[in-house]
Order: C-alpha cells, then structure tokens, then sequence
C-alpha cells in the first residue's frame, strides 16, 4: 500500500514519516494489514534535515508543491490502495495575518485532497490534524471534551473546525474513511521555532536546553494542554488503524493531555536539566501582546477519553517528554 503524508517537511509529519517507516505496515482500504511499499512526503519545501536518513529507504519519496494546486494534489492519490495523513497547513500566527491565503491552503488544500480520495474506486482512510484552537470564546468551558461546542476565534480554527466538519460528511457519504485528530500543544518542537502562537511552550523548553536564551512572550502562570511528540505520532497511527465501527457519527476526536502552566514547565526542565548535568540557557519574560491574546482565546485543558477509547495512548508525563527530545535531538 501507499502512504501519502501532507506537511511531510514539517515537525509532525517527519516524525510520522520515520514511525511509519520503522512500523512498516498499515491497514489498507482492503481491510487488511498491508506492508507499505511506498511513503511520499508533500509539503512546499522538504529541508536537507526532514530528508536525513529517510533517502536510505527505497519506499521513501518527496515531492514539493503547494496543497492549493488542485491537478498536483490529485497526481499524488494515484493508487486506490492509498492512505493519508493530512497534516499540511498554515499555522495559527500566519493565518490570522494572511487571511486569503489561510483559505486557500487550509480549505481549497483540504478539499482537493479529499476530492482525489473520492475519485478513487476504494475508500481511502485519511486522518486529518485538526486543533483546539477549534474552541473559544465566551462560552468556551476550561476544560474542552468532543461535546464542547465549536466557537473558534481564529481564522486557524475556523479552517480546523470546517476541515472535522468535511471529514465527517465526506466519511458519512462513504467517499472516504475519515478521521480527525483534535491536537493540544505539542511539544517539544526541534530546530527552529515557527510561526504559531503556541511556539513558545517548545521555545521555553528547547532554548535553555540548547544553552540559549528564551524571550517568554506569555505570563509564567499560563495554563497550556500539552502533548509530547512521540505520543501524538502513536496517536495518528491508532486513530488510522481504529476499525470503522468502532468510530461514532463525529469522527474527530480530541487528543488527551496533560495540563501544566508555563512555571510548571520551567521547574520540570531545571530537574531534568539537574539529573543530566546541562546548563541551560536563561528564561527572559518580554510579553507579547498578540500571542497572549491568541493564547487566552484557547482551552486550558482537554478531556481525551472518547479516543482513549477507541486505542489512542494516555499521555507521557512532561519529565518523560524532556528526557526523550533530549534522547532524540540532542
Ligand atoms: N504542533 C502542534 O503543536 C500542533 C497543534 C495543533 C495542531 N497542529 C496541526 O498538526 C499539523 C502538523 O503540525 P506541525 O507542528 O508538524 O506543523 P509544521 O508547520 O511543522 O508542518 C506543517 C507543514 O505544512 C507545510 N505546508 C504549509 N503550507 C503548505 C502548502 N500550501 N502546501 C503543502 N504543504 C504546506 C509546511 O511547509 C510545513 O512543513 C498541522 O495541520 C497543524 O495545524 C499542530
């Protein structure tokens, strides 16, 4: 079977990439478990680093392009034996200033790739990575589970929310088999940071550790849901191999968390940083106007039961994150 990944270039992506490589095998349309024989990433730029070790194996492909291009989308769904992971998107801080441009990639992108799924003879499943930025405002409680209602105040979660939305209608239409992972914070983000509001809760984490100093744009009290790296990947693998029955009438689903203030994170870093014997880099607080009201437009903590149900794991303690992006990375 093939595996097309979407924003393969990209922190979540790439992870996935390797993960699927190192499983080697998935359920295909047929139903049955199928080794993977061919792996191809898209995204707008695959980097000499999201290439690394990956060129090694014979199944692996890239191809660049843009998500928004219609006739490309449906060269890569060339197979009826095809899954997807469709992670490509604009991110939260981009979206909010290019507004057209968030349409484009996060809907237009979106639709294509679903319709190519449609056009196929089989029922391809395809997990789309939706956001708790999907919730807001007002009426928003603390703590967000698959009940709470929808209100995005973002353009991001907007296109999120339409992006379950479209899954859910195109799955009940039986065109595709459609999932959607509703992500917290994931962290710890390698590299560089990005442009998403969230960027900081990696930022304050990966800095320090990397020797350098942190600007933190947010207040120490700050509560944030996170979620580390290795267990969102595990997550999409279980969301796609979940059995169709087993999947209610909304297929997305919210990801468990653990819920920690920014402090919290800070003093679990300096254990961590003690145990290992590095010296971190300084923690600097500068506010960020913007980035503290787009955080505050977001949940504090999310109830993920509903997917632990169906095989999604329990999340790792934020100890357990450190070590292992120190074990990964570092
Ligand atoms: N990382 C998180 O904390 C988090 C939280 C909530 C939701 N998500 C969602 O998970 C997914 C993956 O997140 P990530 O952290 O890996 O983000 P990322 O920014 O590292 O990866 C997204 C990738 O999409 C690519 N992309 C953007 N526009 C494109 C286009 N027009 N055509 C093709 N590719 C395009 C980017 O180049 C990037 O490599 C995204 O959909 C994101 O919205 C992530």
């Amino acid at each position: 079977m093939k595996v097309v990944i979407t924003g393969g270039g990209g922190f979540l992506g790439n992870q996935l990439a390797r993960q699927l490589i190192k499983r080697g095998e998935l359920t295909a349309p047929s139903g049955q478990v199928e080794a993977i024989d061919e792996i191809l990433l898209f995204d707008t730029h695959l980097s000499d680093v999201a290439k690394a070790g990956l060129e090694e194996h014979s199944q692996t492909r890239w191809v660049t392009g843009d998500i928004a291009d219609r006739d490309q989308v449906f060269s890569l769904i060339d197979r009826d034996d095809t899954s997807v992971f469709h992670l490509a998107s604009m991110v939260s801080g981009e979206c909010e200033v290019r507004f057209d441009d968030a349409l484009s990639i996060n809907l237009d992108g979106q639709r294509h790739l679903l319709e190519a799924c449609r056009a196929r003879s089989s029922t391809p499943r395809l997990v789309f990575t939706s956001s708790i930025a999907a919730f807001g405002g007002e009426i928003m409680p603390e703590t967000v589970s698959d009940g709470t209602k929808r209100t995005p105040q973002t353009t991001y979660g907007v296109t999120k929310v339409i992006g379950e939305l479209l899954i859910n209608d195109y799955s009940r239409k039986g065109f595709i088999d459609g999932r959607s992972a509703r992500l917290p914070t994931i962290i710890i983000r390698p590299g560089k940071p990005n442009t998403a509001a969230s960027s900081f809760a990696s930022g304050v984490l990966r800095e320090p550790l990397a020797g350098q100093t942190c600007e933190l744009p947010v207040d120490r009290s700050q509560l944030m849901p996170v979620l580390g790296y290795r267990d969102v990947i595990e997550s999409f693998i279980a969301l796609h191999e979940a059995a169709p029955d087993t999947l209610g009438d909304d297929r997305a689903y919210g990801l468990p968390s653990i819920q920690h203030s920014v402090a919290e994170m800070i003093e679990s870093l300096e254990e961590v940083a003690s145990s290992r014997d590095i010296t971190l880099g300084e923690i600097v607080d500068k506010p960020d106007a913007v980035i503290q009201r787009i955080v505050a437009t977001w949940p504090t903590a999310t109830d993920g039961e509903r997917a632990i149900k169906i095989g999604v794991p329990k999340p790792s303690t934020l100890m357990q994150i450190i070590d292992t992006y120190i074990d990964d990375f570092m």
